[in-house]
């Protein structure tokens, strides 16, 4: 059985695809590089079990034989390739969701959407739970993605229940961890890349903004256990443990400062984003009760693993690799 995992070059994909690899699983990675890279997917170069195509979903998919699941995550994630390229967002959301689900019925393979904690938009509950409707800004530098993802939910709902589509739905919360591109845009790597210069973090808005950070590696135990399960309804993969920005900032600078000597800058605040979410917290009891999953690296641990790890890739930069297939 292959398993597909589209966007698996990516950084939560190729934390997916080393977790299936220790699995023996056969995992063929399909990815446009736009913001996902070769470096990423290099470690499994030599494994027979691993095949690359470099291909965009939005396009007609290659023969790919035997595919009995595919895990669909190809889609950018930051808000900064939100405000570049919103229209070829919104096409990879839908016409790339539609040909892995067209793909999939044809071949009679269970599809596990990478959903997103956005499509909540700012939230007006506290908790965010799957049977809320969200409170989502159709017109905005957001939308592109917010909407995106949840078109992407519809379209799987209705391969379900026009063509009985084996689907899941993961409503993934803000992951951090190795792997992620350290001029991404997003929280995390932003907060290391300034600390490790030392420069001020920039933070949009006065620093009061929540987040629930999530490891990498729960991520992905989260996705697979998904996968794994009958279930065939949205559930969030997410930590509970809440965070103001500001304290995930200083955690940083602390974590930074210990392991460089370089000295904490105090942070700079900037203009809050538009329709950036005010609280983020989601309720997992759906992801424990149905998957037996729930996610334990704590924030100061995980911070501390991904530190060392932009840490020693300066120490060690990249060659570029070549392609193996
Ligand atoms: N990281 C998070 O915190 C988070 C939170 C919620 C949802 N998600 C979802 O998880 C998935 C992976 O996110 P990530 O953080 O790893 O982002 P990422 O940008 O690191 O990875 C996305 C990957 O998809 C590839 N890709 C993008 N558009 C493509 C296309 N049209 N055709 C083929 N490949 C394409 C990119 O090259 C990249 O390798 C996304 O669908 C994202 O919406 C991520």
């Amino acid at each position: 059985m292959t398993i597909l995992v589209t966007g698996g070059a990516g950084f939560i994909g190729c934390n997916l695809v080393r977790l299936l690899l220790t699995r023996g699983q056969e995992v063929v990675v399909l990815d446009s590089l736009w913001t996902g890279s070769l470096e990423n997917i290099r470690p499994f170069k030599e494994n027979l079990n691993f095949r690359y195509i470099i291909g965009d979903v939005r396009d007609a998919l290659p023969q790919i034989d035997n595919v009995k699941e595919i895990f669909h995550l190809a889609c950018p994630a930051s808000p900064d390739d939100f405000e570049k390229n919103p229209i070829e967002i919104l096409e990879t959301c839908f016409v790339g969701t539609k040909n892995i689900l067209d793909f999939a019925a044809k071949h009679g393979a269970k599809v596990l959407l990478a959903s997103t904690s956005e499509i909540y938009g700012d939230p007006q509950v506290a908790v965010q739970s799957e049977s809320y409707f969200g409170n989502v800004n159709s017109f905005g530098p957001r939308s592109c993605y917010d909407e995106g993802k949840r078109v992407a939910e519809a379209l799987a709902y209705s391969y379900r229940s026009k063509h009985g589509l084996d689907i899941r739905i993961a409503r993934i919360f803000n992951a951090y961890g190795p792997w992620m591109r350290i001029n991404d845009g997003r929280a995390v790597p932003n907060f290391i890349a300034a600390a490790m210069e030392g420069q001020p973090i920039k933070i949009y808005g006065d620093g009061s903004a929540t987040r629930s950070f999530q490891f990498v590696t729960d991520c992905v135990l989260g996705l697979t256990a998904l996968m794994d399960s009958n279930y065939s309804s949205p559930v969030n993969i997410g930590s509970d443990h809440e965070v103001p920005v500001s304290d995930i900032a200083q955690t940083i600078l602390k974590t930074v400062a210990t392991k460089t000597g370089k000295p904490i800058v105090p942070v700079c605040l900037l203009e809050k984003r538009q329709d950036d979410p005010v609280r983020r917290k989601p309720d997992i009891t759906t992801a424990e009760r149905e998957l037996g999953w729930t996610p334990n690296v704590p924030l100061e641990q995980g911070i501390t693993s991904t530190v060392d790890w932009f840490l020693e890739r300066r120490e060690n930069a990249p060659q570029v690799m070549n392609p193996v297939a």
